[in-house]
């Protein structure tokens, strides 16, 4: 029997878990963007990006804030279930917000919205050793789980910045220590942000889970990267590891497919792109 997903394009099957861990397995690099809207979601679905992120940074380049902080629930639900409107293939992954998983009920209950309203198939988290207990509740509800390490912009108030991660000795091993616990807790992917490239190669061999990066090298399984940014419409200072792939391209959709293919033949990101 076929499943409505797999109905809707044959020659293009949806992205899912297994798929994942396939191309971990098999050495394929993951492409990841994140995305807010149903139109770019068409274009993302159309240049095969594997992985798309309605990720709570809409707050800073759809709401203007400094912050990824004044999130909600509604804004992410609203953006989700636009962005799955554009989508077949990729696999659609959205955010929990700041506060929308302060206990184990309330993660439940709010990945639960971003899943039925929204359209996510699966949640992300930022998380350290005190979300392991939060992470294995929703693994045992059967809800695909992503444990965002690293930098962690909703703590950026207490953290003190958006800072690489992971730079000390023994920061890089409590690190590895807490993605290890929460691959055993259940988390699906492990999200690397702004670490060391060193640490980043370490954590995606020591996991058996895909582990995606964004700043985090070029030795992780795949890259993710916020959708503005290759396209060079976010203004101000960009991040270190963000590469315009506007430049030279005629259209969003050809920069779009050029981050693919620089993905997938491990062009991006260059050594420029590194901590
Ligand atoms: O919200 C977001 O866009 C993210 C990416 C930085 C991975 O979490």
């Amino acid at each position: 029997m076929y499943t409505h997903l797999q109905l809707r394009d044959s020659t293009r099957p949806p992205v899912s878990l297994a798929t994942l861990d396939r191309m971990k397995a098999s050495g394929e690099k993951i492409a990841s963007l994140t995305c807010y809207d149903a139109s770019f979601a068409t274009l993302l679905d159309e240049a095969d990006v594997d992985v798309v992120l309605v990720g709570d940074s809409l707050g800073m380049v759809i709401q203007g804030h400094d912050t990824t902080v004044p999130v909600t629930m509604d804004d992410m639900v609203y953006h989700c279930r636009a962005v799955a409107r554009g989508l077949h293939r990729p696999l659609l992954m959205a955010d929990l917000p700041f506060m929308s998983y302060p206990s184990k009920d309330q993660a439940l209950l709010n990945a639960v919205r971003l899943m039925q309203e929204g359209g996510a198939e699966m949640v992300k988290l930022e998380s350290g050793g005190g979300q392991i207990e939060i992470v294995e509740f929703l693994a045992s509800h059967d809800i695909a789980v992503c444990a965002h390490l690293g930098l962690k912009p909703q703590s950026v108030h207490k953290t003190g910045g958006f800072r690489v991660q992971g730079r000390e000795q023994s920061a890089a091993e409590k690190m590895l220590k807490t993605a290890k616990a929460l691959e055993s807790a259940g988390a699906d992917i492990v999200l690397l942000e702004c670490v060391p490239r060193e640490l980043g190669k370490i954590i995606t061999a020591e996991l058996q889970v895909p582990v995606i990066g964004i700043g985090a090298g070029p030795d992780t399984n795949g890259q993710i990267l916020v959708l503005y940014d290759i396209l060079d419409i976010t203004t101000g200072r960009k991040p270190r590891f963000v590469q315009n792939f506007m430049e030279g391209a005629g259209n969003n959709l050809e920069a779009l497919r050029r981050f693919v293919q620089a993905v997938k033949q491990g062009n991006y990101p260059a050594p420029e792109h590194c901590f």
